[in-house]
């Protein structure tokens, strides 16, 4: 009995090295599962993040199991533990805010789980706690809005500026802003007066808006992290009977379609581009990090800056 056993196993073993013989291939057919923790859905931005990654993972073949997290980092790190616990083989998200991230990312390391950060960056002391960061340069965003600025203000005398901030401790918050008030203060008539977070919602940023306006009476510019904020705030300034684009300049981050319109209708003067569209690339990373090639820490999506006067032409070939 336990010979012909043995002689069993032992043809198999010759069949499977002579290709005869096939093994189940539940192995092979697996798919690959993508665990994925949105930031929320808070911006027009962001409905184009997500239907990027959604049809992206269609097409490459990968399970993805999204949770949107409400702009929580809660719930993300809810999310993060879950998919832990499903045992995915690849971990991604777009970090909220930058700080708190340390113990569910050694959670997952001790699960050996690889985790992939899209669109904002994190802080921590262990660079071994995710593989790669892919996404734009939000300083550099920040700068090009600046240089804009300083190369295209057309008034005399002081400039009053006032910032929308994006949602507190993010990333793209802190690098706009950051990158922005570097290069302005080649030029001291630039002072940003007022900054406040509008935490990239239209709702916030028009109610924002309205409390700089009835606060500052001699507003000349408006800084924006983002295209919904300014979106809002325009008709904040509307409604003080003001011209948002004429009596107030407005600086805008994003590109999407809504800036289109109204850089097209006169009431925005400049978005500086910040692509959504990172789909593909993001699955294509996830291929290669589960199948264990090396990658740099941090891949730069390019992008260019759109002034009012480029809106007509461009528009048609808008994707977001
Ligand atoms: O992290 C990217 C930023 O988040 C976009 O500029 C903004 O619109 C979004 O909500």
């Amino acid at each position: 009995m336990l010979k012909s056993r043995r002689n069993l196993l032992a043809a198999i073993v010759i069949g499977l090295v002579a290709g005869t013989v096939a093994l189940p291939s539940f192995a092979a057919d697996k798919k690959l599962t993508f665990g994925f923790a949105q930031v929320g859905a808070e911006s027009e931005w962001r409905t184009a993040n997500t239907a990027s990654i959604k049809s992206a993972a269609k097409e490459a073949g990968i399970d993805l199991k999204f949770s949107d997290a409400q702009q929580k980092q809660e719930n993300q790190i809810k999310a993060i533990r879950s998919f832990i616990a499903q045992k995915v083989d690849v971990i991604g998200f777009a970090p909220v805010v930058t700080t708190g991230w340390d113990t569910v990312l050694k959670e997952a390391k001790a699960a050996k789980i690889p985790v992939v950060l899209t669109d904002r960056s994190i802080e921590t002391k262990d660079d071994s706690l995710y593989v790669t960061t892919i996404g734009s340069d939000f300083t550099e965003e920040g700068r090009k809005a600046g240089h804009w600025l300083l190369d295209n203000y057309k008034g005399q005398g002081d400039v009053n500026i006032v910032e929308l901030q994006g949602t507190v401790g993010s990333a793209p918050a802190i690098e706009r802003q950051k990158g922005f008030l570097e290069v302005i203060k080649a030029d001291p008539r630039f002072k940003v007066i007022r900054s406040q977070t509008g935490d990239f919602t239209r709702a916030k940023g028009k109610e924002v808006m309205e409390a700089f306006l009835k606060a500052e009476p001699n507003i000349n510019v408006l800084f924006s992290h983002n295209d919904d904020m300014a979106i809002g705030a325009i008709q904040a300034i509307e409604a003080a009977g003001k011209k948002p684009g004429k009596d107030i300049i407005i600086v805008s981050v994003d590109g999407v379609k809504g800036a289109f319109e109204a850089m097209m209708a006169g009431k925005m003067n400049v978005t500086v581009e910040c692509n959504p569209l990172l789909g593909a690339q993001l699955m294509d990373i996830v291929k290669q990090v589960k199948a264990g090639k090396p990658l740099p820490k941090r891949i730069n999506t390019k992008e260019g800056i759109f002034p009012m006067e480029s809106a007509a032409k461009e528009f048609p070939s808008r994707k977001y």
